[in-house]
Order: structure tokens, then C-alpha cells, then sequence
């Protein structure tokens, strides 16, 4: 099928070249040029593994552009995968989305079904229906479908091509069953339903899993002060199939470009309609909380930061990517600038976008030990492989005051029993 995507995201761009590899001809558009010419080039813009690979291998049935009328004129299904990110009042911003549409409206010379993948309010995809065909410049029949997205960053190509499920929300049966048709190749459970149901799915699985993060951490926060250990708890929990043993890592809080926004969207929206999801706010409160939790920690310590060094270990909001969108890092960070540390920090990919917020404030280091050499403290906020694989020789033989602040519990206590380093962890007993 001849297909195009708006945008060239983490959705967009592994959207595109998942379907190239099931065959379709795919068009990716993006308004970033930069992005289109490193595409061309064979380059992915984003790190997610695997994806260099699949595009090498899929080049044949893809093409890159930032002409969008060239990638529209023509198709038969159009993604639209452009972000949606917060307003100051926490309702998502529609602007990139309604861009596309009106691009559209004005380029398809034929019949053609949109599909709006990126995450958008419920409701959003009637508009988008009547605002293009308010707008169509050609006669042609167009139809609007729901295809939320659930990939998770650094999982991104095999959570497309292994999807947990595949959600295809229609009102009109023929423009769900070429939907269907796009996804045959790709081995998922597919669920029909109305464009409405498909956009709320979305919203309520993200929400869901941000309760279920900020659940644990407040769990965790309460262990540390009753005596309980977090990961023998969430362990405990995790036998009961109810409950499930994912997301249940207590650490310094959600970020990301989804949970975070998706929450206060959702806030939002019930506010709007005169209706409080109470658990959604509780979950963003606890999340905001958490994210200093840190900071609050290595107070425990140091009464100022000034004058020290920190190592700070990780800076994206997860391991495999090198997404830093509402990391934790970015609030602790400023506070121990501000303060007046001297900042070391490590990050294998993470590293290149911070560099673009701090350029000269911070010490940027190609190895671990590099940071951690002369610390006073060192704070770790991602899990990393490479920080889970260290030993606490490894902090104690480069550190000058070797104590570890864990934001997502990395280690076992055992690693650093009768060892002098000074071990402090989310949810469970000091090791000193
Ligand atoms: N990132 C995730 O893990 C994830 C997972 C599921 C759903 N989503 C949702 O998918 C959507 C996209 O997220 P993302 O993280 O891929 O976004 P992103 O910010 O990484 O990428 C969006 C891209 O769209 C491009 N763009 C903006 N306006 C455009 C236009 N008029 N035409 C063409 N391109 C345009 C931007 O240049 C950018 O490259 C959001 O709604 C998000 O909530 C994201």
C-alpha cells in the first residue's frame, strides 16, 4: 500500500520503517530538514535499537521528505504522528496535529484514509474528520481512524513489529478494514472498536502504568521509614497475577514524553467536563514529589552542594534512549548548579541533547571513572548496564568521599556491605 507519515519521531520514523519492511511504500515527512537529510543518508535522527538495521534493510520501500505535498498527493493511508506536547494548563497542544490536516486538506487528490496515531484528547479525531472535510481542495472521500500507539522508547522497533496489541478505532467499517489490511503482516492482537473507545484506551493504559509507578514509589518512601525493603515488597506483590510484576521498580519518578503529559491531558480533560479524576492527580502530585527525591537525600549528607564535586551517572528518563524530555536529571540538576557543585556526568547517549541545555556548566565524560574521579557524591538516575555492572570497588578506588545516591536501585545491598561506601537507595535500609 502506499502509505505516508507526518513526522519522524519515535513513532513516526519506526512506524515508517516497520511498514516498509512489511512491504508497503512509505513516505516519511518531516518539517525538519536536518532530520530528512541524515534520514536520506541512512541515519536514524533518534537512537533506538535496531532501528539503523531496519532501515538499511527496508530502504528500498522508503523515502524520506520534507515536501509534503509529494508524500500526500497520492496516498492511500496517511499517518499522522506529529507530537503533541503540553500546554501551560496541561492539555495537550493540537497545533502540529491540525498543521498536518490542514496540509493535507489541501494536497490529497484522492481517496484516502488519515490515521492519527499521535496521542490526542478524546474527541480530537472528529474534529480532524470535519476540519478536513471543511477544507478539502479535491473532491475525495476521506475518512479519519484512531491508531493510538504504545511503543516504549528503547524498545521502540520490537514493540512495533511484536505489538501487545494493535487498536484500530473506526466509525466507518470499510476505513477500518483497510486499516486492518496495513496491519496484516504484523503479528498482534488487533481490537476494532470506535474512534472514541480507541483514543480513551490510550490515555487510560499510560495513566494506568504512571499510577502504578507513583503507587510503588509512595509505597517505597513509606518502607524507608517503617524498616520495610522496597524490593522484597514489590517482589511480594509481584507473585499475585492481578497485580503483575511490571512497573513495580520503585526509583526518583516517571518522565519521558508520554506519562507525564498524557496525565495532566487527561486531568484536563475530565476537569473540563466538570469531572476530577482524583487517582490521575494524585499520581501526577506524587510523581512531581518524587522527582526530588534525590536532592532531598543527598541533604541527608551535605548540607550544601557548594564547593563539591558530583558524579552525576545517567541523565535520560530511562536506559536505551537518549530521550531526556521530563528526566528527573533536569530537575536535580539545576538545584546542584545552582548551589555551586561541580557537575561530572556520564550518560552514553543521553550526553549530546544535554549538552544543548548545559554547554560549558557542566563536565561531560566519555568514561565512568572519569566522573566519578574525586567525587564527593555520586547520583545515579538512570540504570544503565554499565552502572548496574559496577562494583563498589569501582566507587570507592576513584571517589574521594565515596557516598552512592541510587535513584533506581541498581544494586543488591549485599554489593556494598562492610565495603565503606556510604549506599543510599529508594525504599530500603542505608548500607554504610
Ligand atoms: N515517544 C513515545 O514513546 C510515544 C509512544 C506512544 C505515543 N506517542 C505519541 O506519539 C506522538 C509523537 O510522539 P514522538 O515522541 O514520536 O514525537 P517527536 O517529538 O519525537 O516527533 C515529532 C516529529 O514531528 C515533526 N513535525 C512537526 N510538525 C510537522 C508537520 N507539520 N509535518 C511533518 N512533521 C512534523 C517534528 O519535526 C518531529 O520530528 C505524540 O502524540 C506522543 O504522545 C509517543
Amino acid at each position: 500500500m502506499k502509505i505516508a507519515i507526518a513526522g519522524t519521531g519515535y513513532v513516526g520514523l519506526v512506524t515508517g520503517v516497520c511498514m516498509a519492511y512489511h512491504h508497503h511504500h512509505v513516505t516519511c515527512v518531516d518539517v525538519d530538514t536536518e532530520k530528512i537529510g541524515l534520514m536520506r543518508q541512512g541515519i536514524p535522527p533518534i537512537f533506538e535499537p535496531g532501528l539503523t538495521e531496519l532501515m538499511a534493510e527496508s530502504s528500498d520501500n522508503l523515502e524520506f521528505t520534507s515536501d509534503y505535498k509529494e508524500a500526500y498527493r497520492d496516498a492511500e493511508v496517511i499517518f499522522i504522528g506529529v507530537g503533541t506536547p503540553e500546554k501551560k494548563d496541561g492539555s495537550a497542544n493540537l497545533s502540529h496535529v491540525f498543521e498536518v490536516v490542514r496540509q493535507i486538506a489541501e494536497t490529497v487528490e484522492h481517496d484516502c484514509v488519515i490515521v492519527v496515531k499521535s496521542t490526542v484528547p478524546i474527541g480530537t479525531n472528529d474534529k480532524v474528520e470535519k476540519a478536513l472535510r471543511d477544507n478539502l481542495v479535491h473532491p475525495v472521500k476521506i475518512n479519519v481512524v484512531s491508531n493510538p500507539e504504545f511503543l516504549a522508547q528503547g524498545s521502540a522497533v520490537h514493540d512495533t513489529l511484536h505489538a501487545s496489541r494493535i487498536v484500530i478505532g473506526a466509525e466507518e467499517k470499510e476505513a477500518g478494514e483497510i486499516i486492518q489490511r496495513v496491519y496484516e503482516k504484523f503479528d498482534a492482537p488487533k481490537l476494532l472498536t470506535n474512534r472514541r473507545s480507541a483514543e480513551m484506551i490510550k490515555y487510560a493504559s499510560n495513566d494506568f502504568l504512571a499510577l502504578k509507578i507513583s503507587y510503588i514509589n509512595e509505597i517505597a518512601n513509606l518502607c524507608e521509614i517503617v524498616g520495610a525493603d522496597i524490593e522484597d515488597v514489590a517482589k511480594g506483590m509481584g507473585y499475585d497475577g492481578r497485580i503483575g510484576s511490571k512497573f513495580l521498580n520503585a526509583g526518583i519518578g516517571y518522565g519521558g514524553s508520554c506519562f507525564p503529559k498524557d496525565t495532566k491531558a487527561l486531568h484536563w480533560l475530565g476537569n473540563y467536563y466538570d469531572y476530577e479524576i482524583k487517582t490521575v492527580k494524585a499520581a501526577i502530585e506524587a510523581n512531581e514529589n518524587q522527582k526530588l527525591k534525590i536532592i532531598k537525600k543527598a541533604h541527608k549528607y551535605y548540607e550544601s552542594f557548594s564547593g563539591l564535586t558530583v558524579a552525576v551517572l545517567g541523565l535520560t528518563f530511562k536506559p536505551g534512549t537518549d530521550d531526556l524530555r521530563e528526566a528527573p536529571s533536569l530537575v536535580s540538576i539545576p538545584i546542584l548548579l545552582d548551589d555551586g557543585a561541580k557537575v561530572k556526568v556520564w550518560d552514553p547517549a543521553g550526553s549530546r541533547n544535554f549538552q544543548k541545555i548545559y554547554p560549558v556548566e557542566i563536565v561531560y565524560c566519555d568514561m565512568i571513572e572519569e566522573a566519578l574521579k574525586g567525587a564527593d557524591l555520586c547520583l545515579i538516575f538512570t540504570e544503565w548496564e554499565e552502572v548496574k555492572f559496577l562494583q563498589a570497588d569501582d566507587f570507592k578506588m576513584h571517589m574521594k568521599k565515596p557516598v552512592v545516591i541510587d535513584g533506581r536501585n541498581c544494586y543488591s545491598l549485599d554489593t556494598f556491605e562492610n565495603t565503606g561506601v556510604l549506599y543510599d537507595s529508594i525504599g530500603r535500609r542505608t548500607v554504610k
